[in-house]
C-alpha cells in the first residue's frame, strides 16, 4: 500500500483538486483507492458528496481512536471509498496538542495498520497547517506531494514542508518528498514560465515533469462535484492529471491496454 500526503501550507493551491483527480484516476485504473479528508473545510468530503451521519465515524473519530474502518464510505465511483473530515477536527487537534504525549502524533499510522491489505493507494488530502492531524500526515505517509502554485512565497512552504520530511525521516519513517506538482500553470505568464524554470534549475526540490494548466474546467467539475477528468476529458488539466498519475505510478495502464482511462 502507497500512502500519498498531499500537503502545502498555502490554501488555494489545487491540493483537493489534485487529490480527487488522483483517486478517481487511479481507482478507474483497477486501483483500489481510499481517500482521507484531513481538512476541517471538509472540500474532499464534500465533492464525493458525503455527509455526516449517526454511526459513520469521520477521521476525527479515528484520532480519537475508532477503527478506521468504522470510518470508510464507498462513494458513487466503483474501487473508491473516503473518509470524511469536517470541523470537528478542530476540536480534535485540540484534544491532541492537550494530551502533550507524543504518541498522538502516529494515531493515523496505526489506524491504517489495519488496512494495509484492503487498498493499493491511500491519499490523504491536508490542511495547510502544521496541525496534529497534519502532522499525522506526515508520519503515515510514504510519499509527500505537494501541489505548488507559482508565486513568490511558494518555495519558503516548500522548505518547511521539506524539514518536516526530514523529522520525520529521523524518527524512523519511511517517507520521502516524492514531488513538486506546479499547479494553475499559465504558460503566457512570463512569472509562470520564469518560476518553474527557477524551481527545476535552481532549486534541489523534485519537481514532477508534467505540470497542471489553469483552465475555468476544473471550477466547473469542481461546481458538478466530477474529477476534471471525468468532467470534461480532454480538457488540458484533465491531459495533465493523466500525464501526472501515469508519471507518479509507471506501468499503471499496462494492464488495461496500455492507456490510462
Ligand atoms: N488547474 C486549475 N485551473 C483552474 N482552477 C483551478 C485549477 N486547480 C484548482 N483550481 C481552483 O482553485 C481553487 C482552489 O483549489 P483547491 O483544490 O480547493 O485548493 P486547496 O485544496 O489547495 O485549497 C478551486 O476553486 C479550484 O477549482
Ligand atoms: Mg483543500
Amino acid at each position: 500500500m502507497r500512502t500519498f500526503a498531499i500537503v502545502n501550507m498555502k490554501g488555494g493551491v489545487a491540493k483537493t483538486t489534485t487529490a480527487c483527480n488522483m483517486a478517481y484516476l487511479l481507482a478507474q485504473n483497477g486501483k483500489r483507492v481510499l481517500l482521507i479528508d484531513n481538512d476541517i473545510q471538509g472540500n474532499a468530503s464534500a465533492f464525493y458528496e458525503q455527509r455526516k451521519m449517526a454511526g459513520t465515524a469521520t477521521v476525527a473519530d479515528v484520532f480519537r481512536g475508532a477503527s478506521i474502518r468504522d470510518a470508510i464510505r464507498p462513494t458513487r465511483y466503483k474501487n473508491l471509498s473516503v473518509v470524511m473530515g469536517d470541523m470537528d477536527l478542530a476540536t480534535v487537534n485540540m484534544e491532541l496538542m492537550a494530551r502533550r504525549d507524543p504518541r498522538v502524533a502516529t494515531i493515523l499510522q496505526e489506524a491504517m495498520e489495519d488496512i494495509q491489505e484492503d487498498y493499493d493507494f491511500v491519499i490523504i488530502d491536508c490542511a495547510p497547517n502544521m496541525t496534529p492531524n497534519v502532522i499525522n500526515a506526515f508520519l503515515a505517509a510514504t510519499d509527500i506531494i505537494v501541489p505548488l502554485e507559482i508565486d513568490g512565497f511558494s518555495i519558503d512552504g516548500l522548505r518547511e514542508v521539506e524539514s518536516r520530511v526530514l523529522e520525520a525521516r529521523a524518527a524512523g519513517h519511511d517517507v520521502r518528498l516524492t514531488g513538486v506538482l506546479v499547479t494553475k500553470f499559465n504558460s503566457r505568464t512570463k512569472m509562470d514560465r520564469e518560476g518553474l524554470q527557477f524551481l527545476r534549475t535552481k532549486t534541489n526540490f523534485p519537481v514532477f515533469h508534467n505540470v497542471i494548466h489553469m483552465s475555468i474546467k476544473v471550477k466547473e467539475s469542481v461546481f458538478q462535484h466530477r474529477p476534471v477528468v471525468e468532467y470534461a476529458r480532454k480538457c488540458r488539466p484533465a491531459q495533465d492529471y493523466r500525464a501526472f498519475v501515469a508519471e507518479l505510478v509507471p506501468n499503471l495502464g499496462t494492464e488495461q491496454e496500455g492507456a490510462l482511462v
